[in-house]
């Protein structure tokens, strides 16, 4: 009898905490602000950042400074910070995300009149409905970014009062945003702002504070205040006053903090890898909402509604590592919903195979830091011989974002840690997007079926985090499987393309034999491996091929095989032949990859854990692979 190791079926109202992008912070007090904010940002410096600025008041004037690249160059330019005198003010660190990380993207933004200037962290998802209504009206844009309409709407709807502008403003907003907005009319004031962002307010005596990360905080104050989604924080030095999204005042508590500063910057996670996993519904999340509207998959900002797909013949895709197993699941689902053959190629073995590609082939390059030696070659020779490149990449201004036809952004935010999850989990996601896009626009996907996918591929992030529930479960599994010599890893078809990554996950970081097999080639060799209490992860969440793989694994078990199945909820078959299972919650089997995997990436977290390995950076191993 297999142990079972339930996950219930889809919350309906899971809120996705704790993922963000860039860092925020603000200071009122009797100090200068200017160094205090620049300390701040300095510790939030651990979590990838391509800019920086502060914004200082001072008396009725705001000033501003901004530098893409280091925070030591926003010191340089500004003595210090001593440049700025002034008591209160805002700070920033951007990952970029609309917009190339430059000067003038960087935050700070400033309204027209110079009367508001605005942090923000997070995804403004209407940006541009907003900003042509507002360009319309006359307001001047001179940053690329989606924050700047924010500045733009309180300085539209400022009467005199500055929270009902802020208020007015934030109302106008979907997607998720963490804000800081000062008010020159208002000297030692600031407004802060939260909706499915990170945000708290520092309580210290004379002095107040908030951010986006409470490692920017713990120098100055231990005792804090968390703001919940659709709250506003207006903050002087003396006096913190909290408001819902109605205007009404409400009374908060007061945490006292007791994380060490490294604790802190993984957010009370041991590792960045398991924050990184723990962040995925937020990263999936803020990579597919902004693409999804009204039931149309929309490419705004990367022109790629232009491509003329009636002139493509072929796709292939090009990557290196998870990103390369990420278009193997691509592979699957393209040709599924678009029935255009898709070729996926290693990039450091497409760069010297004198590739059959032309002017009909559309090339997808997949890299998370968009700088990966390999794939940015392999590129080239494609782009050389005609393909029309579209690259999915993690990093804005990368060299492959730059040297691409079309570029669609996974917005996962920075990931830190060597092995990658949320940068794999949101390129599957971006590729569900595209089939769901091509397969409609060339007239292979009917109404009926892209409806339903339509509507599944928008339950991804609550389904992982469903997923991200066995996490108690899982650390006791990996107690009985992590002094295996091997693990083989089976499925068939979407489930083979996962089992891909699940063992190159389980080799990254727990430096275990692992071997990913298409569950109908064991008998053509791999089975004579199979012996007593070899450990074999099999995947079973492609119904269509359910029976077969149910086959396979009852042949590994008569060879003594100890099986690991990953199945749905409502699987009784598996139980009856594996034994130990863990489900995943219910989700259309094409979709299933992108929440398979979650478990996956736990079991090789916690093996790598109780083997005592580096699991942040695992040996010979780099986060970015810019040599060939
Ligand atoms: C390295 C990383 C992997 C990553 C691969 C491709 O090997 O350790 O996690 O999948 O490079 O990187 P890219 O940035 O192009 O996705």
């Amino acid at each position: 009898m297999s142990r079972l190791y339930n996950v219930d079926i889809i919350k309906p109202n899971t809120i996705f905490q704790g993922f963000y992008m860039c860092g925020i912070m603000g200071y009122t007090g009797s100090l200068d602000a200017a160094p205090i904010l620049l300390e701040g940002l300095k510790k939030l410096e651990y979590r990838g950042y391509d800019s920086a600025g502060i914004a200082v008041m001072d008396k009725n004037v705001i000033s501003m400074s901004k530098v893409s690249g280091r925070i030591a160059h926003l010191c340089e330019k500004t003595n210090d910070g001593k440049l700025f005198s002034g008591h209160a003010g805002i700070g920033h660190t951007r990952w970029a995300t609309h917009g190339a990380p430059t000067d003038t993207n960087a935050h700070p933004h400033m309204s027209n009149d110079g009367k508001f200037a605005v942090v923000h962290n997070g995804i403004i998802e209407n940006y541009l409905t907003l900003r042509d209504e507002l360009k319309e009206k006359g307001y001047r844009f001179d940053s690329q970014t989606d924050t700047e309409v924010v500045v733009h709407l309180v300085e539209m709807y400022f009467e005199g009062d500055f929270r009902k502008a802020v208020m007015k403003a934030a109302s106008r907003l979907q997607g998720s945003y963490a804000l800081g907005v000062l008010c020159s009319d208002e000297p030692d004031k600031i407004i802060a702002v939260r909706e499915y962002s990170p945000l708290l307010i520092g309580v210290g005596i004379g002095d107040n504070y908030f951010a986006s990360d409470v490692t920017a905080l713990v120098q100055y104050t231990r005792n804090v205040i968390y703001l919940d989604d659709g709250e506003f924080a207006e903050i002087t030095k003396d006096k913190i006053t909290v408001y819902d999204c109605t205007g009404k005042e409400i009374n908060k508590e007061i945490n006292h903090i007791s994380w060490d500063i490294q604790a802190a910057e993984k957010g009370g996670y041991e590792h960045f890898m398991l924050k990184e996993i723990m962040e995925q519904p937020g990263a999936v999340k803020a990579t597919i909402t902004p693409r999804m509207k009204d039931n149309e998959i929309v490419w705004d900002e990367s022109g790629l509604d232009k491509l003329d797909l009636k002139n493509v013949n072929k796709i292939v895709i090009t990557a290196c590592g998870s990103a390369y197993y990420a278009g193997c699941v691509g592979k699957y689902v393209i040709e599924e919903l678009c029935r255009i053959p898709v070729q996926v190629e290693l990039a450091s073995e497409l760069r010297y195979s004198n590739p059959i590609i032309d002017e009909h082939t559309l090339l997808i390059v997949l890299s998370q830091s968009g700088e990966t030696a390999d794939t940015i070659a392999a590129m080239k020779e494609c782009m050389k011989r005609g393909a029309k490149s579209l690259s999915v990449v993690n990093v804005v201004g990368s060299t492959i974002a730059k040297i691409a036809d079309y570029t669609v952004y996974t917005w996962a935010g920075p990931e830190i840690a060597v092995a990658t999850t949320k940068g794999y989990t949101t390129q599957v996601s971006i590729l569900y997007l595209l089939a769901l896009w091509m397969g409609k626009k060339a007239g292979t996907l009917d109404e009926t079926l892209y409806q339903k996918l339509y509507d599944n591929v928008k339950m991804i992030p609550k389904a992982i985090q469903n997923a991200l529930d066995l996490n108690p479960k899982i650390p006791q599994l990996a107690k009985k499987y992590h002094s295996s010599k091997a693990m083989f890893f089976i499925g068939r078809n979407t489930d083979y393309a996962v089992s891909l990554e699940g063992a190159l996950k389980m080799k990254e970081i727990s430096y275990l034999h692992a071997e990913a097999y298409a569950a109908g080639e064991l008998k053509h060799g791999t089975i004579a491996l199979i012996d007593d209490h070899q450990p074999v992860i099999a995947l079973c969440c492609n119904s269509s091929l359910q029976e077969k793989t149910i086959s396979n694994i009852v042949e590994v078990k008569a060879r003594g095989a100890e099986v690991l199945a990953v199945t749905y909820k409502d699987n009784s078959n598996i139980i009856s032949v594996a034994d130990d299972v863990i489900y995943i919650p219910q989700i259309e089997s094409i979709l299933s990859p992108v929440v398979e995997i979650i478990p996956l990436q736990l079991l090789a977290y916690y093996v790598a854990k109780e083997n005592g390995c580096d699991i942040d950076k695992p040996k010979n191993l780099a986060k970015s692979v810019t040599v060939e």
